[in-house]
């Protein structure tokens, strides 16, 4: 996510990057609070672009002056390194961009909470979207890495994501954005600024009904009450990664305050304090021995941001 430090790491940059853009800028910014998992450090720069315009003077000078960017969807997927992110990191302001709705298609901005897809689908008579009921964070991180449940994904609903790059304002198609379990393919320092949805009339109960099963399903074997990044690892192939865990013995599991959930083996809690040092202690070990016990090598479905260690590296 992070990319190498500038050659200049100094302040100066800093004030550079800040002094170009109308948007707020917080320097020094605790990322843990901005996190489900409440983990790791602060950020050089973090800030809130205050329209599509302002966010591509941003990329363009972070950019000319070198400095590394991240984006900041909800913080729901999110392990930031304890000794922070170097450059900027972006957060884009929960009605980032214009909406729209015609017809079956909802235009919605990159920065709103997932649960607005599907309250706007609801209010419009349309169905599609059971899948995203309870999932965290935005729609825009969301799009950005096809996240989904065990009954639907994004990739089900999106027809094309607009991006702002150092560029400029640029719709990318569904066929451009190389949708595969988890993942999707974004052009080089892209931001999401919009999601186009494409979904469609149907019965709206049946559609609230499928929510409410999802989600009970969800509340009975997910550990929702705690601080929590969701599922590590992507399920392997023909298997899920929560039953390997489990297997190789690891459920309840600690290194120092941070657990593989003894709800659910595939989820980390923060009990109090965890340090993202715990938290990848505890991902290198279910790696480790999923591969050895069973040999599976279970994939990061997490992302890291920031300045991590040689040592920590999962
Ligand atoms: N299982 C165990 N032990 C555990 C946890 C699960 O044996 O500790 C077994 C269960 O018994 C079940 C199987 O694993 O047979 C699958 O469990 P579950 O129904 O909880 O689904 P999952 O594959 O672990 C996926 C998504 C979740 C999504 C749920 C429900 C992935 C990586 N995870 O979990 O997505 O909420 O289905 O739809 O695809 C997320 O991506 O962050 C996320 C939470």
């Amino acid at each position: 996510m992070t990319e190498a430090l500038p050659p200049d790491a100094t302040r100066a940059w800093v004030a550079k990057v800040a002094a170009s853009i109308d948007g707020e800028c917080t320097e020094d910014a605790p990322m843990a609070p901005r996190t489900s998992i409440r983990v790791g450090g602060p950020a050089d720069l973090l800030v809130r672009p205050e329209d599509p315009a302002d966010l591509v003077a941003l990329l363009s000078a972070c950019q000319a002056h070198r400095v590394p960017m991240s984006v900041l969807g909800g913080g729901a997927n999110l392990l930031v390194a304890d000794a922070g992110i170097r450059g900027v990191v972006v957060r884009l302001p929960l009605d980032f961009g214009e909406e729209s709705e015609d017809g079956e298609r909802l235009v919605l901005s990159g920065g709103a909470p997932v649960t607005r897809l599907v309250q706007r689908a609801q209010a419009a008579g349309l169905v599609g979207c059971e899948f995203a009921a309870g999932i965290p964070g935005t729609l825009g991180g969301a799009a950005a890495m096809n996240a989904g449940t065990r009954i639907g994904e994004m990739k089900d609903v999106v027809e094309a994501v607009e991006v702002a790059t150092p560029r400029g304002l640029r719709l990318v198609p569904r066929a451009e954005l190389g949708f595969a379990y988890r993942t999707c393919r974004l052009p080089h320092r892209a931001v999401v600024t919009r999601v186009v949805f494409r979904l469609r009339r149907g019965d709206v109960a049946a559609s609230r009904a499928a929510m409410e099963a999802d989600m009970a399903h969800r509340r009975l074997t997910q550990p929702l009450g705690w601080p929590t990044w969701g599922s590590t690892f992507r399920n392997p192939p023909g298997d899920h990664a929560g039953r390997l865990i489990e297997a190789a013995g690891l459920k309840g599991h600690r290194e120092g305050s941070a657990m593989w959930s003894d709800l659910h083996a595939n989820f980390v809690v923060n009990l109090g304090g965890a340090t993202a040092r715990d938290c990848l202690a505890l991902i290198r070990l279910a790696r480790a021995r999923v591969r050895d016990l069973f040999g599976v090598e279970l994939e990061l479905e997490v992302r890291l941001a920031g300045a991590f260690a040689p040592d920590e590296h999962p």
